[in-house]
């Protein structure tokens, strides 16, 4: 199969059986049963196996070519390409979407990859982002680089915790409010539900990407957001083996609004597509329209495919997500009230400690912890920095959070080298931060490991 035969005119629609099978669909069951049963089914091409197996085809065979003609135009249910859906990636998929929530799922080749194909199936050349100013650095580059090169303007809200200050950013032009539901590195909690209500009121969709809260710990679209972004290569994955992503959509959000001037909020949706035979994929899908698009027309086209052996790899980590979790959770909590207390150490954030802005909502979104990244402020600058990270011995030197095993990063060197002092301090980036991930170890150790690199600092 070509890739021009693969992104055909009419619609090839992935076999999408019942969200969950029975077992996961009952209301009593809990996130851990869930964890491990939604989606388990894998469809019509399984074999009863327990475990989503690993499909490793590039396409799937048709039976006829009435078959093979009813599966491009949409009339009939099958696999096509794996670029558009593969059995192990809509397993994950539909676990995914499980966890969080949601109706509709889909997975990609990395969380960048999730970012860039949720926006780009709300944005276009002229339209207007509203993000929060405290976001993972790569997400702020791709909106204010990239984005840009594409007309598409961006703006990022200082105050992230002041509906006000989202409100006064809005332009009519503005398609897409984007804030992390705990931010990287500083460990903010955002009010999911006062920002959706501001991005409701403007007709427009809230993207929250929930990477280092995970489901276990938050569920966005039950607090109001639309859509929901992750890399799959942090805490859902959760053992630094694959990279991968997902936008998980949530239900409600009219994609087919008009605004004030009686034009279409989202043309790409509700005007006519030559794609689609003149039919829009409003008409054609309904409230799916959007996560339909974004499968067929942002990610199959822009191709972030994610390897059905990646796949298999998340979906492995996601069955431990909520014991890894609660373990990451009491470790850093534990942690960080230490730190805060030792003398070598001028500031800790995180939103389980009382002194922090974000703990009254930590208290109100995240009752199962606050995550287990942190970011603690030597008193000693860059040089203390430097020699802490060098005495550690449990946790490893790298930029990449969420693995079982503890990691160490100095943001104001690495991930936010290229920024200004003063934008750096505005991110609570200062010469003596470090940003720890803490894993799985005993916390004896972490604390062993920690207070001996403090005592070299
Ligand atoms: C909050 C957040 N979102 C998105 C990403 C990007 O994910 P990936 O590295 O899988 O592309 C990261 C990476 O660190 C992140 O921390």
């Amino acid at each position: 199969m070509t890739a021009q035969t693969a992104t055909p005119r009419s619609l090839p629609r992935p076999t999408q059986p019942a969200l969950l099978p029975p077992v996961a669909r009952e209301a009593r069951y809990g996130f851990t049963t869930q964890q491990v049963h939604a989606g388990a089914d894998t469809g019509p091409v399984g074999h009863g196996d327990r475990v989503a197996p690993i499909h490793v085809s590039a396409g799937f065979r048709f039976e006829d070519p009435d078959t093979a003609a009813a599966r491009f135009s949409g009339e009939a249910d099958g696999f096509v390409y794996s670029r558009i859906a593969n059995p192990t990636t809509a397993a994950l998929e539909r676990r995914l979407a499980a966890l969080e929530g949601g109706a509709d799922a889909l997975v990609v080749g990395s969380g960048q990859a999730a970012i860039t194909t949720a926006l780009l199936g709300l944005l276009q050349s002229g339209d207007h982002l509203l993000a929060s100013d405290h976001l993972y650095e790569g997400s702020r580059g791709l909106f204010s680089e990239n984005f840009a090169r594409f007309g598409i303007e961006v703006d990022f809200v200082e105050d992230h915790a002041d509906p006000a200050a989202w409100r006064r950013l809005l332009r009519p032009t503005t398609r897409a409010l984007f804030a992390e539901s705990l931010s990287n590195p500083r460990n903010e909690v955002l009010d999911v539900a006062a920002v959706a209500g501001v991005a409701h009121a403007h007709g427009v969709p809230l993207v929250v990407d929930n990477t280092l809260a995970t489901p276990y710990l938050l569920r966005p679209l039950e607090h109001g957001a639309d859509v929901v972004v992750h890399s799959a290569s942090k805490f859902l994955s959760g053992h630094g083996t694959a990279l991968g992503g997902v936008v998980v959509v949530g239900r409600g959000f009219d994609w087919g609004a008009h605004d004030d001037g009686g034009a279409p909020r989202f043309p790409q949706l509700s005007e006519p597509s030559a794609v689609l035979g003149g039919r829009s994929w409003a008409d054609l899908h309904g409230e799916r329209c959007y996560a339909e698009h974004a499968r067929h027309h942002v990610a199959a086209r822009f191709g972030p495919v994610l390897s059905p052996f990646n796949a298999f790899l998340v979906q492995q980590g996601v069955e431990t997500l909520s014991l890894r979790m609660a373990q990451h959770c009491r470790s850093a909590a534990l942690l960080a009230a230490w730190l805060e207390r030792h003398p070598a150490v001028e500031r800790v954030d995180h939103a389980s400690l009382a002194s922090s802005p974000s703990h009254q909502r930590a208290r109100r979104y995240l009752p199962r912890g606050s995550g287990a990244v942190l970011a603690v402020t030597l008193r000693g600058g860059a040089p203390a920095a430097r020699r802490f990270i060098g005495a550690l011995e449990l946790f490893s030197h790298m930029t990449h959070l969420g693995d079982v095993r503890s990691l160490v990063v100095h943001p104001a060197s690495t991930t936010h080298a290229h920024r200004t002092e003063a934008e750096r301090e505005r991110a609570g980036v200062h010469p003596g931060t470090v940003r720890l991930s803490v894993g799985i170890e005993d916390v004896e150790d972490l604390q062993a490991d920690l207070r001996r690199a403090l005592d070299a600092a």
